[in-house]
């Protein structure tokens, strides 16, 4: 979540796999790990969900903002949200699995192509307009945090990771709210705004110039403010903002399409609280792709040699659910992982997320 936060050794959590969390919810492999936490794959009545732990201790509490925002922002391209709650350590979150995230995808196939990039594009920027629509600001958006649906939703871009979210307007008045100098940085400095780093709050437009530099990231492959030495964090965000100070965007865009530059030169020049053109964003697009015949046909990058794979791989890490009761006794069904088999149990009462909802 934030770019200099030290991260906790990669065991800390591991202890998790194989527990079951509300007596119903198994942790079989761990997905991914973020600045407060883990993310596992968890398995209840044979359905898959992923699972997202926040230890208690830590005391950051983004979790249930987290979930009182995904809670209230429920639609397509939003992961659907279970369940939360907290037992023991941790606070804990229920959602639906989802696939790889964007981030995985670019450091396997080092770019993306101009039809990936626009295909994404056009799903990340309604995301954005519909999120905003609906009073929220992100304040987080990076690669990692859009993430792939599965099976029959693969093609399509969910954004995740909502511990920074917040309003930015009263839902009654849509009176936004004062721009304010903050004295700390919230986000990641590789993506942030021009204006995110010298330390204004958040805006719309803010988000959107995040989308640009990710279209460029995605594009070429890197930025030029990446592995920048510094001392410590607020020396690496001086050096991270100078630098896109220095840079324009004609030259960070410099081979590719003219339209990202376009897509970045406005972003950077939206006012505070001024309603962003999705549209104009959108055409910007969609002209890419008609210039350079591009069909929205939802084949990415990868979607071929992943289905390609399906095929191709042995069953030796898969999981097997087995169908039906289990043996060991009728209220338990057995899973097998990597060769080790974990009993749960079936249907128990559901718990809910409605305190999470009632802060929002
Ligand atoms: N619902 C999900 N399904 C599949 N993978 C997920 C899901 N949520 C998160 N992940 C993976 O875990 C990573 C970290 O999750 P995230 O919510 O962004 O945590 P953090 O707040 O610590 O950054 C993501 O980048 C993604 O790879
Ligand atoms: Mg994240």
């Amino acid at each position: 979540m934030f770019d200099y936060i030290d991260s906790d050794s990669d065991n800390e959590y591991d202890q998790v796999l194989g527990q079951t969390f509300f007596n119903k919810y198994l942790c079989v492999k761990k997905l991914g790990k973020g600045s407060f936490g883990s993310i596992y794959q968890a398995i209840y009545n044979k359905e898959e969900y992923a699972l997202k732990l926040e230890d208690r201790k830590k005391k950051h509490d983004l979790l249930q903002n987290e979930a009182a925002i995904m809670n209230y922002l429920q639609g397509e391209n939003i992961p659907k949200v279970k369940s939360y709650g907290f037992t023991g350590n941790y606070n804990i979150l229920i959602m639906q699995l989802l696939g790889k995230d964007l981030e995985y995808y670019l450091n396997k196939l080092k770019k993306f192509s101009i039809k990936t990039v626009c295909m994404l594009g056009i799903q990340m920027l309604n995301i954005l307009e519909s999120i905003h629509e609906k009073h929220i600001l992100h304040r987080d958006i990076k690669p990692e945090n859009f993430v792939m649906g599965l099976n029959n939703n693969s093609n399509m871009v969910y954004l995740i990771d909502f511990g920074l979210a917040k309003k930015y307007r009263s839902i009654k008045t849509l009176v936004q709210y004062p721009l304010i100098m903050k004295k700390k940085f919230t986000g990641t400095a590789r993506y942030a705004s021009i204006n995110a780093l010298k330390g204004y709050e958040h805006s719309r437009r803010d988000e959107l110039e995040s989308l640009g530099y990710i279209f460029i990231y995605f594009l070429k492959g890197k930025l030029p403010w990446q592995n920048i030495i510094a001392k410590n964090k607020e020396e690496k965000y001086k050096k991270i903002l100078q630098k896109k100070l220095e840079i324009s965007a004609q030259e960070l865009c410099k081979g590719l399409p003219k339209e990202f530059e376009m897509f970045l030169e406005y972003a950077k020049n939206i006012k505070y609280e001024e309603k962003p053109d999705y549209q104009y964003l959108h055409n910007l697009l969609d002209k890419v792709m008609k210039d350079n015949k591009i069909k929205n046909d939802c084949i990415y990058d990868w979607t071929l040699e992943e289905e390609k794979n399906k095929y191709e791989t042995t069953n030796d890490n898969s999981m097997d659910i087995n169908d039906g009761k289990d043996k060991k006794n009728d209220n338990y069904y057995h899973i097998k992982v990597n060769k080790k088999i974990y009993y749960n149990q079936f249907e128990e009462p559901e718990i809910n997320c409605s305190s999470a909802c009632s802060i929002f």
